[in-house]
């Protein structure tokens, strides 16, 4: 469960990201495939070399995709809907990856706001980053 102050966490930690979505989303793509490189499989469309302009603008659409989820909470399932059919029918992303990318997506908010990013603004994240998996696979069940 979510409380009003974590979604306000949520909120300016998000508000930050927006204004860096292709820089701190190439950061965690690049980390998502260095870390666990299992998932390189997935992204056989996009040049996933370091420096690359097609990683760096992919890693842009994802982190403008959580920007626009954590600026509307309360609603998550349907600003992530598309995404949603995409991830699961489409390119049939197992779940499993989610809980990599989410962990990435976090080592890049500690690094990138560390004055911020401080253990409630970490577990508040963790929870929305759960939220946003679940919804990206919920199709699946
Ligand atoms: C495409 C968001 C997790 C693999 C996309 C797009 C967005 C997005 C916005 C572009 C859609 C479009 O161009 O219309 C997200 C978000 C995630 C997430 C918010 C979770 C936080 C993952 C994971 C994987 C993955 C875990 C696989 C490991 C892909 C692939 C594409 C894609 C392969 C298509 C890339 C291309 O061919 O251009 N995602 N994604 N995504 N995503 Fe995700």
């Amino acid at each position: 469960m979510t409380t009003a102050s974590e979604k306000a966490l949520v909120s300016s930690i998000w508000k930050k990201a927006a204004d860096f979505t292709e820089e701190w989303g190439e950061d965690a793509l690049l980390r998502l495939l260095t870390v666990f490189p299992q998932t390189k499989t997935y992204f056989t469309n996009v040049d996933i070399t370091p420096g690359s302009a097609k990683l760096r603008a992919h890693g842009g659409k994802v982190m403008t995709a959580l920007a626009q989820a954590a600026a509307d909470i309360d609603n998550i399932s349907s600003v992530l809907s598309s995404l949603s059919d995409l991830h699961a029918y489409i390119l049939r992303v197992d779940p499993v990856n989610f809980k990599l990318l989410a962990h990435c997506i976090l080592v890049v908010l500690a690094n990138r706001l560390p004055a911020e990013f401080t253990p409630e603004a970490h577990v508040a994240c963790d929870k929305f980053l759960v939220r946003v998996a679940e919804v990206l696979s919920q199709k699946y069940r």
